[in-house]
């Protein structure tokens, strides 16, 4: 039987998800993920938790290790993965507190490794590891009900859809970039929305991102610059119902062996000769 059917990678301010729990260590191709993993259920269902950032926050978005993050969960068996995060609002209507489960994405980022196949022959000596995905819908459908059943079920009125734009950090966006960010219709910012929802994709994993609003970005109306203490504060008070909304949001995913959506049917390569965990 596999270790875990369905992963959690908490965000910022999100070190710990269930009481009872077994820690191991996972070593990957790409290296050590961001921490320990830590292993639990939920409603009889498997589950392993991974804090994106480490424990005690000490990986900033640029650094954490996404490739070892979403090999490991699927070494371990995951399937579907729950990934809440902490963004910016930029629209005024999504103040501090919306919870958001974006259906789009934008990638503003610079220097990240994002993808699995990056060039170097394979095994036979000769077939370039090169593929180019299909990434229009890079969320989870199926995911997405079951997150955005489960708010509305703890009365957490939950935005359905909406672009989640990530862009490089450390620093907040300056007053420019958010407007520009806004103009574009795009709904909220992040930091650390990708790679890992297009690496969670080339695994053939279900991937959905729960978007958890702390601050009003800096070109919104009202918006101020942004601090790093706002963003850690608003997520320490809303952590308690988030861990509520992914306790049902994984009773309410399907089995692994059930799943028929296009996060499982897409061509990922793997077939070119890597072993797939
Ligand atoms: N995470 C939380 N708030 C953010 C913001 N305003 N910009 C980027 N990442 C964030």
């Amino acid at each position: 039987m596999a270790d875990a059917e369905i992963g959690v990678i908490g965000g910022s301010g999100f070190y710990s998800f269930l009481d009872d729990v077994t820690e191991i260590t996972v070593d990957t191709p790409y290296g050590r993920p961001s921490d320990s993993l830590f292993l639990g259920q939920i409603a009889g269902r498997q589950v392993a938790f991974l804090p994106r950032h480490g424990r005690g926050h000490h990986l900033p978005p640029h650094r954490i290790n996404y490739r070892a993050n979403l090999w490991a969960l699927r070494s371990l068996g995951v399937r579907q993965v729950l990934a809440p995060c902490a963004v910016g609002g930029l629209r005024t209507e999504y103040g501090p507190g919306t919870l958001l489960v974006p259906d789009q994405l934008v990638d503003r980022t610079k220097a990240r490794p994002q993808t699995y196949f990056d060039g170097e022959p394979l095994p036979d000596g000769k077939t370039p590891n090169v593929v180019h995905l299909t990434f229009a819908d890079p969320y989870c459908p199926t995911g997405r009900q079951a997150a955005l059943t489960a708010a509305r079920g703890r009365d957490w009125e939950p935005v359905d859809g909406g672009t989640l734009v990530v862009i490089e950090g450390p620093r907040f966006s300056t007053r420019a970039e958010s407007r520009w960010h806004a103009a574009q219709g795009w709904s909220v910012v992040g930091m650390t929305g990708h790679p890992e929802a297009v690496l969670a994709r080339e695994l053939s994993l279900c991937y959905t991102s729960l978007a958890l609003v702390t601050d009003l970005d800096a070109g919104t109306e009202t918006g101020d610059g942004v601090s790093h203490e706002e963003v850690f504060r608003v997520f320490a008070e809303n952590v308690g119902r988030l861990r509520e909304v992914l306790f049902d949001a994984v009773s309410g995913l399907p089995d692994n062996a059930a799943r028929n959506c296009l996060c499982t049917e897409v061509h990922t390569g793997w077939d070119l000769g890597i072993d797939l965990p």
